[in-house]
């Protein structure tokens, strides 16, 4: 079912020119000196004024003179003072999908500096996974050989681990959900701990029942495709604390009785991007063997309705025994959640969880941004800083007492909805820290980030793998750290 590019990453400490390839893609700075491959052409580019190396600019040489490679691609990497990750980054990934729209074999990199061998390399990786999965004739074409001209061999474990981590989440966002639903996402991630090295224990519903996840089942009661919670565990530094990584499953989310119309259903088949993120994330982990301990929870469902589907102002008993009145059976994710998040807070002190939650976060900060709530500012900074690290982005939004009113029941100890047009993102944030005991514990709701409703220059549309990289950064700023 899963089917991911069979692309081999390498690094050549060949000089760019004399590289043999179908293409040769070469970053320029737009305020520093150039010295790379076809320095005559690209003064002439720049002084007619056709290419200015702003970011992501793109000019292609179909026929170069001098260089050892058939084609080769200018891509604009902007100003060298603003070289983070991100940047290099993006300018890979829009390089890589110019080039990949065809068949091709080898696609070679000059990379401007070892130190960016991350960066690029998992870029490009970024561009030439296409989402035509289904497509009989493909649209994107990855390469048989990605080769990092200048690169740093020593990165190139860690440019292969998430490269493959960064496919498998996007793949499992893509696929249809008559493909992917619980049963079948559990059977990925029993696999992909197999062949990686890592422990995939998987709770079916009756374990579910004994194990009073009586919220998460009260979403799963409308489908006739039975939900499943994941446990995933990786021992990368026995006898040291244990970072907790939690996912909204939800494989295919109508909303259940509260019903979303066509144009809000369209897309949800990517409900699941956050339990996608965790578990490319361990894979990531586990295939670097950090030196780490990490426990994933993925919480699986589909939310459907039916005959048997919960309703609204039905009570939902949770795992700690909290009572839930449910008004809106659209809000399912933070009600497996919530039974996902007391069975972490018993495995570790220290959590983080990946949902696709709501879409008031996308009002708020638009689709580029994730929301970032916590119940622990220090825990929540040390987070933001490895997405930032990994050239992701999120956002901090309020968690303070004043919020407390949004999740207040008549008949139980919360609702499911803050009840309001207000502050729909912290409201579900509000929720989730009733679950979470005393851990330290953020909520990342990259509802907007998951998932690209159409093709830009950086992205082809579908899974975007948003938090894949971040998670390697939270577990590498985890090392050792015995934070109590
Ligand atoms: N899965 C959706 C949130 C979502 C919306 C994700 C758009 C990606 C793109 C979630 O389950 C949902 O339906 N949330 C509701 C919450 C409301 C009923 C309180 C929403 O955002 O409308
Ligand atoms: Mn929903
Ligand atoms: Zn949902």
């Amino acid at each position: 079912m899963i089917n991911l590019p069979k692309t081999q990453f390498n690094t050549s400490s060949e000089s760019p020119a004399s590289v043999p390839a179908d293409w040769l893609i070469v970053g320029v700075w737009a305020d520093q000196p150039y010295s790379g491959p076809a320095g005559d052409v690209l003064e002439k580019l720049r002084e007619r004024g056709d290419f200015g190396a702003k970011p992501l600019e793109l000019v292609p040489v179909l026929n170069p003179i001098g260089i050892a490679a058939k084609r080769l691609l200018f891509v604009g990497l902007g100003t060298r003072a603003q070289a983070k990750r991100a940047a290099l980054h993006d300018a890979a990934a829009a390089a890589a999908r110019h080039v990949t729209a065809k068949k091709v074999g080898t696609v070679a990199f000059a990379v401007p500096g070892p130190e960016f061998t991350l960066a690029v390399g998992v870029g490009l990786a970024q561009g030439v996974q296409g989402p035509g999965i289904r497509k009989s004739a493909p649209t994107r074409f990855a390469p048989e050989s990605l080769l990092l001209v200048g690169g740093n061999g020593a990165d190139m474990p860690r440019v292969r681990a998430e490269s493959r981590a960064l496919w498998l989440s996007r793949e499992l966002v893509n696929l249809p959900p008559r493909e992917l639903y619980p049963e079948t996402f559990a059977t990925v991630a029993a696999d992909a701990g197999r062949a990686t090295g890592f422990d995939v224990e998987v709770w079916d519903e009756s374990r579910l029942a004994a194990e009073r996840m009586g919220s998460l089942l009260g979403v799963a009661q409308g489908s006739s495709r039975p939900a499943r919670l994941a446990i995933l565990r990786y021992a990368g530094a026995p006898g040291k604390p244990v970072l907790g990584l939690v996912g909204k499953g939800v494989t295919f989310d109508s909303g259940g009785l509260s019903l979303k119309p066509t144009d809000g259903m369209v897309d949800m088949k990517c409900d699941m991007a956050g339990a996608a993120a965790v578990l490319a994330g361990v894979q990531a982990i586990a295939e670097l063997k950090l030196p780490v301990n990490v426990v994933g929870v993925l919480a699986l469902v589909e939310n459907m309705l039916s005959g048997t589907a919960m309703k609204l102002g039905d009570v939902l008993t949770a795992r700690n025994g909290k009572t839930i009145e449910v008004l809106n059976t659209d809000a399912e994710g933070r009600l497996i959640l919530a039974d996902a998040l007391c069975f972490a807070s018993e495995q570790t002190k220290f959590l983080v969880d990946f949902a696709t939650l709501t879409g008031a976060c996308m009002v708020a900060l638009g689709t580029e941004t994730s929301g970032l709530m916590t119940n622990n500012d220090g825990w929540g900074d040390q987070i933001l800083a490895a997405v930032s690290r990994a050239g992701e982005r999120a956002w901090k939004l309020p968690m303070d007492s004043s919020y407390d009113g949004l999740i207040k029941s008549k008949v139980a100890d919360m609702r499911n909805t803050g009840g309001g047009r207000w502050a729909g993102a912290i409201a579900g944030g509000k929720f989730l820290e009733q679950f979470v005991a005393d851990a330290k514990w953020v909520h990342l709701d990259i509802a907007g980030p998951s998932f690209a409703e159409g093709d830009s220059a950086t992205f082809d549309a579908g899974g975007t793998g948003c938090m894949v990289r971040a998670i390697v950064e939270m577990a590498r700023g985890f090392e050792g750290t015995a934070l109590v």
